[in-house]
């Protein structure tokens, strides 16, 4: 991941486009919105029985809260962040906000979420990826974090575009399991054995691992292009 030559100063405020020209403003915000109304609702009421991942220890449930609610915190500050009016118009609420989406979202769910995917209930491939991406998710948060404080704003951008990504990613992720689903059930007896776990786990694995590699991987291809474009 190459270093992008850049002022030490903040760019000047320079008039954005108007909302409405971004395109994806829209869709990006709506997809937030739904997929918050979707999956947060069974637990507000703190109860495990409403929990759509069944349990195993004492401290999951509780982690898995603190992971929902933090990410929760991250996903809609991170959307502030990353909208270019609401930046430009906005530097003081940016800086806050940032902080907001750094120490009150991605920091704590993202170590939550270690602890939730070293104990996932949907075997080891998925575990791994998961507890990667935590890892990733925290690393990419905190490296933006510090070139925002030794004032490298372009590399800033650069690491918290990644870890905005990362933070969505968690949207994606529900597109692969549907799908990996339908395309694999029908072999549950020639691919394994009639084994539902072994169904379930390779349908976790798939889910986890595409559910963040496929978009960190667009949003590299992105940025390389636009540095090409730039030179
Ligand atoms: C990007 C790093 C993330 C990691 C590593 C991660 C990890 C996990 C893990 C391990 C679980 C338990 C299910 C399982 O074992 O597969 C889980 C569940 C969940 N996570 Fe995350 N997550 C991330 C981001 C987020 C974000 C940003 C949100 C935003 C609210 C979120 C919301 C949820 C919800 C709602 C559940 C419960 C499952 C459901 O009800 O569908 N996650 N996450």
């Amino acid at each position: 991941m190459t270093a992008v030559a850049e002022p030490r100063t903040q760019p000047p405020v320079r008039p954005g486009r108007a909302w409405w020209r971004r395109p994806w403003i829209i869709p990006m915000g709506a997809v937030i919105v739904a997929f918050l109304v979707y999956s947060i609702p069974p637990y507000l009421g703190l109860d495990p029985a409403l929990s759509r991942v069944p349990e195993g220890s004492s401290i999951y449930y509780p982690a898995l809260l603190a992971h929902i609610g933090f990410g929760a915190v991250a996903m809609v500050s991170g959307f502030c962040q990353v909208w270019p009016w609401f930046r430009k118009r906005h530097r003081a609420a940016h800086r806050v906000l940032g902080r907001v989406y750094v120490f009150a979202g991605v920091l704590p769910s993202a170590t939550a979420g270690l602890i939730v995917g070293a104990m996932s209930p949907f075997g080891p491939v998925g575990r791994v990826s998961l507890v990667l991406l935590a890892s990733i998710w925290f690393g990419s948060t905190i490296t933006g974090y510090v070139k925002a404080r030794r004032r490298s704003f372009a590399e800033h951008r650069v690491w918290m575009i990644r870890s905005y990504t990362l933070t969505l990613s968690t949207i994606t992720n529900r597109i692969w399991g549907p799908v990996a689903s339908i395309v694999l059930t029908p072999h549950l007896d020639t691919m394994f054995g009639g084994s539902e776990i072994a169904l379930l786990y390779s349908v976790a694995g798939i889910t986890n691992w595409l559910g963040w590699v496929v978009p960190l991987l667009a949003v590299e291809l992105w940025l390389q292009r636009k540095r090409v474009r730039a030179r």
